[in-house]
């Protein structure tokens, strides 16, 4: 049965997957490359250095290492500019009660998020201590799709892949919790993360018993 929830952060609990493609738009057209949320869709849940490789490949850019680690400071400078407003306000609705309803079942709480500003969002967003374990996106070595980061929280919390949720917003991250063997929830598009078992439009939509029916052994 369903012991633990592992959740991403940008755009699942709140919505900074919107901040990073604002960021990566803003640097793909100063340097002239075409990307729009279409392509931006395959970059979220990816890492920075992977994000700005797909960007600079799409425009066919061959860069130094020097100049690319530029671009992706300057990409993550622009990134904190935008985030350093938030607060409590722009947690998603739904984010406590669902908080409240795990704990009340005694269920995990875990965050696998690719992002080093996660630390700082989580801040911003007043839930940093709602959480059994946060992955260090920093010690993370195959990022999503690979299941390391979703599998590293399963390890921490002592529990076994398949009692655990994943929820995403992204292909690659859902692609990380199939491979992990967990069980998958998407929020946003049905039609675009069509691999979950389950999809809702939105955090405040997720129904708890319907998820932890995954857990149960069919019948
Ligand atoms: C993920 C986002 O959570 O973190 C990606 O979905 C982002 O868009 C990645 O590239 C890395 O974030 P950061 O803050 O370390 O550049
Ligand atoms: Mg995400």
């Amino acid at each position: 049965s369903i012991q633990a929830f592992i959740f991403d952060l940008d755009g699942v609990l709140t919505d900074t997957a919107e901040y990073h493609f604002l960021a990566w738009k803003a640097l793909a057209d100063e340097l002239g490359i075409p990307f729009d949320r279409h392509d931006n869709e395959a970059l979220k849940g990816v890492d920075r250095m992977g994000s700005l490789s797909f960007i600079l490949s799409k425009g066919e850019l061959e860069l130094p290492e020097e100049q690319v680690l530029v671009l992706a400071d300057k990409k993550n400078r622009h990134y904190q500019q935008l985030i350093e407003h938030m607060s409590p306000a722009d947690l998603f609705a739904g984010a406590h009660q669902l908080f409240a309803d795990l704990k009340s079942r005694r269920i995990a709480i875990g965050l696998a998020s690719a992002s080093k500003n996660a630390p700082m969002v989580l801040d911003r967003l007043g839930i940093a201590d709602q959480f059994d374990y946060v992955a260090d996106a920093a010690k993370v070595k195959q990022g999503k799709p690979h299941p390391e980061i979703f599998l590293t929280v399963a390890d921490a919390l002592t529990i076994a892949p398949q009692d655990c949720v994943g929820i995403e917003d992204s292909l690659a991250g859902l692609q990380s919790i199939q491979d992990a063997g967990m069980h998958s929830v998407g929020i946003g598009d049905k039609q675009v993360l069509n691999g979950a078992e389950q999809v809702y439009a939105q955090l405040h939509e997720v129904d708890l018993a319907e998820v932890l029916a995954l857990g149960k052994p069919q019948r």
